[in-house]
């Protein structure tokens, strides 16, 4: 049994898991710091966001990104005037969840701040190997229809470049194989708990996942620190084969900002795609947001008297989430729908239909962006031609 514990990846404990593809339980973000080996963002790094930026974002404010490695690193550069790059990305399926929207919305902050280019990659590849049922086919068309939802949110095309693992080999292999003959089995199985049964696609994918963090520098002929904004799942890549790495090819170790999950609309866990009932899509229709929103879990008590002795239970509250998170940027409105929730005084389903309101209009909003990505699309996407960094719009 010892044995057997010692053998499980970082992130897999007998209260939760962590991995890049499996997140569930009550995950405890601050066990994840000391096993992970992150570091709290704390008040030098938000006066320090504060100096640069003249405020404070809510995602920083809350405690929402939460983690970092060597962010003060990339924050003192960047004010002795070296830039950095962004770095994130996507495992496509059918849909975009609010969940994903976390890290992208943040991202797209920090371009707006910092000026930043931001480099985006789909892993087709990564959600056909890890699937039973996908085809190359449907992750390549999900990888087209998840960056609509990318672009919807604002980024700057002349800033950022897209691109999807299948269709962009040719300038990211050179890269790949030079991480790869660095990393061994062993320490693949060690970081991933990947086994003798997991397909040898899977087993060399990390890779390609860390050949972003040294894309730019390696086009640019340039060391360019790279800051990558991502919920904490995916932080094996960064810790077990990118920081690893990046000494032995003679690049800068990438920087990292994590963030927690956005729950799903049931009883614990994060926001999922594969768990569609508590998932909200951006494609779903803004009469199916209302309607999962109201059909939501909440902190309530079994009965309204109860509920107004008792008060309701805010912190296992999905909907309460859902204000924190992305809903309610005032925070003193955010206090007042806290205090008034676990006072009694605020029922969840007024709670419930003020939020389905606003996620609904947020949605709609939202859509309309999205369809009008499909104009500008070729403006982000980065042809696998010479160079890396052509445009599509550009080829034509
Ligand atoms: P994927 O598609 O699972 O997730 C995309 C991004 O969304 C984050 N995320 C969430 N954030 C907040 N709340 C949630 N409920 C939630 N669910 C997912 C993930 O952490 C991720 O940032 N292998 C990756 C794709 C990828 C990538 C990257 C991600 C390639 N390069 C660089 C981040 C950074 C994946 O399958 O992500």
């Amino acid at each position: 049994m010892a044995d057997e514990a010692k053998s499980r990846p970082l992130g897999v404990t007998d209260e939760f898991t962590v991995t890049p593809w499996t997140v569930k339980g009550n995950v405890n973000y601050d066990k994840l710091i000391e096993q992970f080996g992150t570091s709290r963002i704390g008040d030098s790094i938000l006066e320090k966001f504060k100096k640069i930026t003249g405020e404070i974002h809510p995602f920083l404010r809350r405690g929402i990104f939460y983690s970092h490695r060597d962010l003060d690193w990339i924050l003192d550069r960047y004010e002795a005037g070296e830039e950095f790059f962004l770095y994130t990305g996507r495992g496509p399926s059918e849909s975009v969840t609010l969940g994903h929207l976390v890290p992208w919305i943040f991202t797209k902050y920090l371009q707006d701040k910092f000026g930043a280019e931001l480099y985006f990659q789909f892993t087709d590849d990564e959600k056909f190997l890890n699937s039973d049922k996908l085809t190359l086919e449907k992750t390549s068309k999900y990888s087209y229809s998840n960056m609509l939802d990318l672009i919807a949110l604002g980024f700057d095309p002349k800033k950022t470049f897209v691109f999807t693992d299948t269709r962009y080999m040719r300038t990211l292999y050179p890269i790949a194989a030079q991480i790869a003959k660095h990393v061994t089995l062993s320490t693949a199985k060690a970081v991933f708990g990947f086994e003798n049964s997991t397909n040898v696609g899977m087993i060399f994918f990390p890779t390609l996942e860390a050949v972003p963090c040294f894309l730019p520098s390696v086009l640019k002929g340039k060391n360019i620190p790279c800051l990558i904004p991502a919920a904490i799942d995916q932080d094996p890549y960064w810790r077990g084969i990118a920081r690893e790495v990046a000494p032995k090819l003679g690049f800068y170790k990438p920087a990292q900002m994590h963030c927690k999950f956005l729950p799903g609309l049931g009883q614990g866990g994060k926001m999922s795609a594969s768990d569609p009932e508590t998932a909200i899509f951006t494609t779903d229709s803004p009469a199916i947001v209302e309607k999962k929103v109201k059909a939501a879990f909440t902190g309530g008590r079994d009965t309204v008297e109860e509920q107004r002795r008792l008060g309701a239970r805010a912190d296992i509250c999905p909907i309460y989430h859902y204000y924190y998170y992305l809903f309610e940027e005032n925070d003193s409105e955010l206090r007042r729908i806290y205090d008034d929730c676990t006072s009694g005084r605020l029922l969840c389903g007024d709670c419930k239909t003020l939020l389905a309101a606003r996620v609904r209009e947020f949605i709609e909003r939202h859509q309309d962006k999205r369809e009008k990505a499909k104009e500008t699309i070729d403006d982000f996407i980065v042809e696998d031609i010479e160079g890396g960094l052509r445009k599509r719009s550009e080829m034509k």
